[in-house]
């Protein structure tokens, strides 16, 4: 059996941080991807690897709670190299790592590196999706800066990134925390665009869409990570009124079956 020397955990709704989890298994030699969402469901989900990674996008300065979730779940064997990557949309700051950091230090382990990569905003309820020469030189500056990260994570550096407004983000990523009931009562599907394909179903990661005569109902487990709204190929599907009329997002990169929870 082929030794698995690193293991990168990733998590992602519109392919962002799947994008930049598989450049960094091109770069490093014996590097597996698992997906969040899919290990978040084993019993006691097990890493045992010299390097252990986890990409996932920034939601409200922080952790997506189910990136939060299974950091809190994982057991990390022995002491590996690990190291986090946040994905993001603006110009970066927050507080993802502190709380990464803080997780792991629990278990008695290390964050020992990590780093923000810019790419595009999926969060269309505040604003639309960049233009496409902003996507194309993002894409670009980011290629650039995962080589260089690929290189220090084979040189197992120890790499530390700022946290610039601490509270303040703290503040504004409870509060969101706070109304995660609420969530789901943001989003409406069209019924005369909806065409019943399933993927918002199939691509959410809570299981929180049902859908009894083919459109979707969201229950009340809504992590907000806006795979369904953005993976609708009819654009049937808003949150609130601010989407309307904004474009949809998917990393070029990326096809929709590998964005599919079930
Ligand atoms: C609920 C939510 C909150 C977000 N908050 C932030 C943020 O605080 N800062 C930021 O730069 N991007 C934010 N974004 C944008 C995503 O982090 C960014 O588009 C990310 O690269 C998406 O990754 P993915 O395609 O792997 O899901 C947010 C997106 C969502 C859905
Ligand atoms: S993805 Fe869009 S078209 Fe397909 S079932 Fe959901 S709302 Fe309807
Ligand atoms: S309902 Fe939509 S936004 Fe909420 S967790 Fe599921 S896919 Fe993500």
């Amino acid at each position: 059996m082929r030794e698995i020397r690193t293991v990168i955990y990733y998590y992602s709704a519109t392919g962002n941080s799947l994008y930049v989890a598989r450049e960094l298994q091109q770069a490093i030699n014996g590097v597996e991807i698992r997906s969040i969402v899919q290990a978040i469901q084993e019993d006691k989900p097990e890493a045992k690897a010299d390097c252990v990674g986890f990409v996932f996008p920034m939601h409200y300065f922080g952790l997506p709670l189910q990136v939060e979730e299974f950091l809190h779940k994982l057991t990390i064997l022995e002491s590996p190299y690990i190291f986090a990557i946040a994905t993001c949309g603006v110009p970066y700051w927050g507080r993802p790592f502190v709380d990464a950091a803080k997780i792991l230090q629990e278990k008695n382990q290390q964050l020992q590196a990590a780093w923000y990569v810019r790419l595009v905003s999926n969060y269309i309820p505040w604003r639309d999706i960049a233009a496409d020469w902003q996507i194309a030189v993002r894409a670009w500056l980011a290629e650039r800066k995962l080589k260089k990260i690929a290189s220090a994570i084979g040189t197992r550096e120890q790499h530390e990134t700022w946290q610039l407004l601490r509270k303040f983000c703290a503040g504004y990523h409870d509060k969101w925390k706070a109304r995660q009931q609420e969530i789901a009562e943001n989003f409406q599907c069209d019924k005369e665009v909806c065409t019943s394909c399933g993927l918002c179903e199939r691509i959410c990661p809570k299981g929180n869409i049902l859908r009894p005569q083919g459109q979707p109902i969201w229950q009340q487990d809504c992590v907000e990570c806006l795979g369904c709204l953005h993976i609708c190929p009819t654009e049937a599907i808003n949150y609130g009124e601010q989407t309307k009329g904004r474009k949809r997002y998917r990393h070029q990169l990326v096809k929709p079956a590998d964005l599919l929870q079930r």
